[in-house]
């Protein structure tokens, strides 16, 4: 008879199937580790390499091995990135991989890192020396570090690294301008072209009828109603969805919607996100004076209104949101429509007189006339006075244009 086995395979094969599998967890085990991010230690010893066979053995021993860290008490940041980035202040690496890239040169001209470290403009965690800590992609907007990784979860349409902006216009919110910050330029034109101001105080001046954005970047991201939001619940994303259309999100409110297009949104809520108390001393913020006052051009243009026929309505503060072409007052924002033919168009699209429509005003007027302009009964006798007088004038005008425009129609006639 013939001996059995329990196994349908000989024998020969089981350590062979052993081994096979070993190597297989080996190989696994393998890939994961070349795989892993390195850590300093192998940044540091790579660097050393590289400025020995650059620069020379001489040069190779001034590299300090370890942690390094630059402190700074006045932004009360001890900065270790140059645990890895090595080669940030050195020359002759402008082309080598990160982290051992030298840095661009413009930027750290006017903000030595002894005295910026490194994430008072890139964001992210000083004190890690782990790339996925310091890099930090966690949920908060002020945490991660403001790179390309961020510029793509923010889906940014321009430049992809601009999120760090937020941090140069932290100390620069002063500067009307500031080269290498071209977005927060954008948005800080628009602030003024669109009349922000109009509504909200910023830098301590403007009007009451939203909220004072001074600060407003420090608002909470868990502040925020998010329930109209669609997308990510990100503060960021909830400014640029708000900015191109306030309504969809709080359907109440009389911000208009300026059409702002994705770049400009999303300029814009950098922008809004950069306010915040800074904790950063005094000189570290440049632009004298810290304010932001009105230009001069601005404020002649609007001392010229309040002498003319419309000083009335420059001198109560309507001018800020209408212009009466009529009476020569042209507003810097135009956020409401032109006041010169009011007496016919609230009756026309209110079904209201003008006088009705003041003392039970709708809409922005209604804010309007219970938080920022509060004016008596007597007052509002005194604007459907001046109303009016702003429409005889339209008519007036209006006629002689006519007059003065009938030959050039006649011979358009022939
Ligand atoms: C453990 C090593 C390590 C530390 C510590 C570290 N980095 Fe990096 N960094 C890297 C590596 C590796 C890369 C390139 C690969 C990558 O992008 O992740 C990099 C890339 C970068 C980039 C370019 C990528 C981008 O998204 O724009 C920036 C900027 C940067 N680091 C800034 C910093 C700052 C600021 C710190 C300190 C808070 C820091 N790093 C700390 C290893 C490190
Ligand atoms: C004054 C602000 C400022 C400081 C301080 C600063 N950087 Fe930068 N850094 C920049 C700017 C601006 C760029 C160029 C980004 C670009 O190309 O758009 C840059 C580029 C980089 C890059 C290359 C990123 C890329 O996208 O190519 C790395 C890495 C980096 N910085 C790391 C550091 C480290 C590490 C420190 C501290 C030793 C530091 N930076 C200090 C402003 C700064
Ligand atoms: C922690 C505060 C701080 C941060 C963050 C910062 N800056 Fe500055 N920056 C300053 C100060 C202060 C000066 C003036 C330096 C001087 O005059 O000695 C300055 C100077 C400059 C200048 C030169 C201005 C001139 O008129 O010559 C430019 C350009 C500039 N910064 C751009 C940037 C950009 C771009 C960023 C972001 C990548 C940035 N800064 C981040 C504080 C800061
Ligand atoms: C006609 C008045 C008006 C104008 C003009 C206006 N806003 Fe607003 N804004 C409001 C009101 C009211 C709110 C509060 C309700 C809301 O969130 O929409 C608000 C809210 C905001 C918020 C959210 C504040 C917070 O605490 O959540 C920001 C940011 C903002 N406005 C920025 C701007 C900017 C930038 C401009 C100019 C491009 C502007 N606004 C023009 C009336 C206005
Ligand atoms: C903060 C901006 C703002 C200010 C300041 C402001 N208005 Fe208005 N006003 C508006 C807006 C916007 C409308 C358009 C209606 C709406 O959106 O509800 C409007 C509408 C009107 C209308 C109706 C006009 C029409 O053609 O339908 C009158 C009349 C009016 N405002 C008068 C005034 C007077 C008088 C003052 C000064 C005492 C004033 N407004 C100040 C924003 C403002």
């Amino acid at each position: 008879m013939e001996k059995r086995t329990d196994s349908p395979y000989p024998k020969v094969d089981r350590p062979i199937l052993a081994v096979v599998g070993v190597l297989l967890v080996i190989s696994c085990a393998l890939f994961v580790w070349s795989d892993r991010k390195h850590d300093w230690r192998y940044y540091q010893a790579t660097f050393r390499a590289q400025v020995a066979e650059k620069l020379g053995a001489e040069k190779a021993k001034l590299l300090r091995p370890g942690l390094q860290q630059v402190w700074v008490a006045d932004l009360k940041r001890a900065d270790r990135c140059m645990t890895c980035h090595q080669a940030a202040l050195w020359k002759g690496f402008e082309t080598a991989e990160e982290p051992l890239r030298t840095h661009p040169a413009g930027p750290l001209r006017n903000h030595p890192v002894e005295k910026y470290g490194c994430t008072s403009c890139h964001g992210g965690q000083g004190y890690a020396v782990d790339a996925t800590e310091a890099h930090g992609p966690v949920e908060h907007w002020e945490e991660p570090l403001l790179g390309k990784t961020l510029g793509e979860a923010y889906g940014l349409v321009d430049d992809k690294n601009a999120a760090m902006q937020m941090n140069c216009n932290v100390c620069h919110r002063y500067d009307r301008e500031t080269k290498g910050a071209e977005a927060i330029n954008l948005a800080k034109k628009l602030v003024t072209e669109r009349g922000c101001r109009a509504c909200h105080v910023v830098n301590g001046r403007g009007g009451s009828i939203g909220p004072d954005l001074t600060n407003v970047g420090e608002k909470a991201a868990e502040q925020y109603e998010y329930g109209r939001l669609s997308g990510q619940k990100t503060s960021f994303a909830w400014h640029v969805a708000h900015f191109k259309d306030p309504r969809a999100l709080v359907p109440e409110t009389v911000m208009p919607n300026f059409h702002f297009t994705t770049k400009e949104a999303q300029a814009l809520s950098m922008l809004v996100l950069s306010w915040r108390r800074a904790p950063v001393p005094a000189d570290y913020r440049p632009g004298t004076p810290r304010t932001d006052p009105q230009t001069a051009a601005e404020v002649e243009t609007e001392l010229k209104m309040k002498t003319g026929p419309g000083a009335w309505f420059v001198k109560t503060g309507c001018f800020v949101c209408h212009s009466i072409q009529a009476l020569g007052v042209k507003s810097p924002a135009q956020i409401g429509p032109d006041l010169s033919t009011a007496v016919e168009d609230v009756q026309s699209r209110f079904g209201r007189t003008l006088d009705d429509f003041l003392r039970e005003p709708t809409g922005t007027m209604s804010v309007v006339l219970s938080r920022q302009i509060i004016l008596t009964p007597e007052e509002k006798a005194v604007a459907v006075g001046k109303l009016r007088e702003a429409f005889a004038e339209y008519q007036k005008q209006k006629a002689e244009d006519a007059k003065g425009k009938k030959p050039a129609a006649s011979i358009g006639a022939h």
